[in-house]
Formats: structure tokens, sequence, C-alpha cells
């Protein structure tokens, strides 16, 4: 059976995938400029607690799912319901993941495309070409038209060639390399003045704003969106994983590469930002608080970069793709969810569906270029904001509400008979049940007001 729909080959190809899916621009760019809009440290810790404490829970709820359906997320969802009538709800949850995956990649595919053009900025630049370098730098409709076009192709690409050859391949060659550049770039913005200042504030925290409202909100909705949560991406990628596989420590394995990556993001650009600020950038205003977010990656880096000299070309290259890998493998995985929906729902083939899905979402994508001013913040914040947190508990609510608690188990104790024995495991379903349901809705009626 899995042998048609495909599965991952080895315990570290799906690791790379998952974590891929995971990894991206989110951890780069998203936890590093809430971090430092949100104090430095005592954020770190709060997101910290709350990625293993509540996502990580959330994240073996959908794992899970997937593993027992072995089939899209509809599919498996209607295979953990009793009754028929939760049938309609099963559809609802898991194509509004589908749907929130294809939105987010509409988006995701602009960002992505502005950290392409500002890869391929200084190749111009070495190669003599000003006007295309102020052009790539731009904000003009034909280069984010272009790059987001180009990079939705690139993720049809590499899914249009299935899970063992697109996914796992590209994500095991692809994560590694990310994992390079950045520990390069850390070594190089540690030696640099201003460092140990920004290294401080990202590592003391100030336990007063630990409890605000405000930063626990943000805390977790990066926590949801870092762990790619409520958009049956994870749930598709559980169902690639054999039986015998320990569900158990890849879901962990997964969860410590995210917030480890994140971490260590965090521990160059908020570095970086002092030593921009050193260097005369101006980075935050007289009260320390953050000039312009968005600016951040795409302004007071280059800025940084640009003082290196011609050095800071060949950085500002390395930046720039390491940033673009990490949203290609988040992105394939946003593709793989309708993809493998239309596959097995309508037996069509995995190229043409494909091809027909991206056409799709680079549509809605050019739609959104096209309205820029209206659409690009309200996209983002109908998925991250509304979508993603309330699936994701309706995730929780099929596995601690409607799924039969012992085969729910039997489940996480294929591949993993000590789970048997573990009261953490004896715990997970209540806790699956009240505690994350509860939490979740809390911070999400908390993140209306
Ligand atoms: N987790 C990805 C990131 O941190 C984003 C993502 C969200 C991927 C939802 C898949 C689904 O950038």
């Amino acid at each position: 059976m899995s042998a048609s729909r495909g599965e991952f080959s080895s315990r570290f190809g799906f690791i790379m995938a998952a974590a891929g899916s995971a990894v991206g621009l989110g951890n780069i760019w998203g936890f590093p400029t809430q971090t430092a809009s949100n104090g430095g440290a005592a954020f770190v810790l709060a997101y910290l607690v709350l990625a293993f404490c509540l996502a990580y829970p959330a994240l073996m709820a959908e794992l899970v799912v997937g593993r027992y359906g072995q089939a899209n997320a509809v599919a498996s969802l209607k295979k953990v319901s009793n009754h028929r009538w939760q049938h309609p709800l099963a559809f609802i949850v898991g194509f509004g993941g589908i749907i929130c995956a294809g939105l987010i990649l509409s988006f995701y595919a602009i960002v992505a495309g502005w950290m392409i053009s500002f890869t391929a900025e200084p190749v111009a630049q070495l190669a003599g070409q000003n006007e295309a370098a102020n052009w790539l730098t731009s904000q003009s409709l034909s280069r984010n038209l272009l790059f987001a076009g180009g990079f939705i192709l690139l993720t049809v690409m590499i899914i249009s060639k299935g899970v063992e050859n697109g996914i796992e391949k590209w994500s095991k060659r692809l994560m590694p390399a990310l994992l390079a550049i950045l520990f390069a770039l850390i070594a190089y913005v540690m030696s640099q003045d201003g460092a140990t200042q920004g290294l401080k504030n990202y590592l003391l925290p100030d336990f007063s704003a630990l409890f605000e409202p405000a930063l626990l909100v943000s805390a977790l909705g990066q926590a949801f969106f870092s762990l790619s949560l409520g958009t049956s991406v994870m749930i598709i990628y559980g169902s690639y994983i054999s039986k015998s596989e320990n569900l158990v420590t890849l879901g962990a394995s997964v969860t410590l590469i995210d917030v480890f990556i994140a971490f260590v993001a965090g521990l160059l650009i908020i570095p970086a930002m002092y030593v921009a600020q050193a260097q005369g950038v101006e980075i935050f205003d007289a009260s320390g608080k953050l000039l312009s977010e968005d600016t951040l990656v795409f302004q007071v880096l280059p800025a940084l970069f640009d003082s290196m000299g011609s050095a800071g070309l060949y950085v500002g290259f390395a930046f720039f793709a390491l940033m673009s890998i990490a949203a290609l493998t988040s992105s394939i995985s946003m593709l793989e969810a309708p993809v493998s929906y239309t596959v097995e729902k309508f037996g069509l083939n995995r190229r043409p569906a494909t091809w027909v899905i991206g056409v799709l979402i680079c549509l809605v994508s050019f739609t959104i270029i096209f309205n820029f001013e209206q659409l690009f913040g309200f996209v983002i914040a109908l998925t991250t904001r509304f979508g993603q947190p309330l699936l994701g508990l309706m995730c929780c609510v099929f596995v601690g509400w409607i799924w039969h608690r012992a085969s729910l188990l039997k489940e996480i104790q294929s591949g993993c008979p000590e789970a048997a024995n573990s009261w953490f495991w004896k715990i997970w379903p209540w806790y699956i049940k009240f505690v994350c349901p509860i939490c979740i809705s809390l911070v999400f009626i908390n993140s209306l007001r």
C-alpha cells in the first residue's frame, strides 16, 4: 500500500524533511524579529517553554493521526472518527488545513522571492551589473512577480518527483547546507564590535516581562507557525512514516531541531543588529524599540553587509542563500498537503496534480502581489493568527475526544513499545484532551483583543 503512495526511506530522511518543513523563514526571520520586538531573552524563555509544553504535544497529535491513517489529511482524520456524523467535521479540519497550507504558500512565496532576489543581488554586483542589482532589491512589480513565480516553480519541480526522490532527497541536501552557512555567519558576527551586547540582550532574561499576555500570544503563535501545525502538513508527513518507526523520538527530534535552529538564528541576528548599530545603522529608537520589523532583514542586514566592504558581498550572498534554502524546504511541505489530497481523492497522477495546484497557488500569489497593501497582511493574519491555532486546536480535539484512547495508544506504541510503560504517554491523551485545547483557546482569545 505504502509503496505506491510513497514513504520516507530512512529515519534521517524523515527527520530532515519534517525538520525542513518546520525550519523556515519563521525561524530565521520571524523568531529573531519577534525576540527583538518583545524584549529579548524573556521572549526566548517563553518560546522554549511553550514550544516543548504545547507545540510538541500538538505536533505528536498530528503525526500520529497521519501515521494511523496512512493517507492524506482528510482521509486520515475520517479514519480516526467513530461515527459517520464526524466525517463532515474531519473534512472541514483536514480540508481547512490544506487550504491554509496553500494560502501560506502564496504569501510565503513572495517573501521567499525577496530572499532569492537578495541572493542574486551580490552576484549582479560582482558581475558589474549595477542596474540589475538595483532592480533586484527594488519593490517593483516585475521583480516580485518573477521571483515569487520562480520560487513556486522550484517547489513544483521538487514535489512532482514524489516523496523519496523529491522531498526526502532535497531536504537531506539542503538542511545540512543551511546549518553550515548559519554557523559560519555566527562565527563572523561574533568577531565584530557590539556582538557581546547583543548576546547579553538575547541570553539574560528580564523575568518581569515574562508573563505579559502579548508576549505569550506571540510566543505561542510563533511556536505553532514554526512547527507547521494546523496546516495538515504534519499529518501528511506522518502518513509517510512506516509503522515500525518510533514516532515518539521522531517527533521529539523534529521539535528539538526546530527550536535549536530558531535559537541559533537568534544567536546570529540579534548580535548582528547590535553590530550594525555600532556601525551607525539605525535599528532601535531612543526607547530601545525596534524601528521596523519588516526592514530588519531587508534593509538592516544588507546595510551591515555593505559595511563589510567587498567581503560583505559574499556574506550577503551566503545569508540570503541560507534564507532561500530554509524557505524551500518549508514550501515543499506546504505544497505536498494539497497535492497528496488531490492525488488520492481524484486518482490523478502526481505530476499533473502538482502542476495544476502550483498554477492555482501562483495565481493567488500574483493576486496578492497586485493588491499588496490590502491582501498581504490580511492573508498572513488569516492563516497564522486564525487558521493555524483553530485547526491545530481541532486536531487536538479529534485525538483527545473522538479517537478511541486504546487505538490511539496502540498507534503510539507501534515502533515504540516502551511507550506502554511510560507515565508521559499515559498522561499525554489527557493532556491533548484538556490542557492543549484550553491553553490554545486562551491564547487565541487573547490574540483577538
Ligand atoms: N514552519 C515554517 C517556518 O517556520 C512555515 C510553515 C508553516 C511551513 C506552515 C509549513 C506549514 O517558516
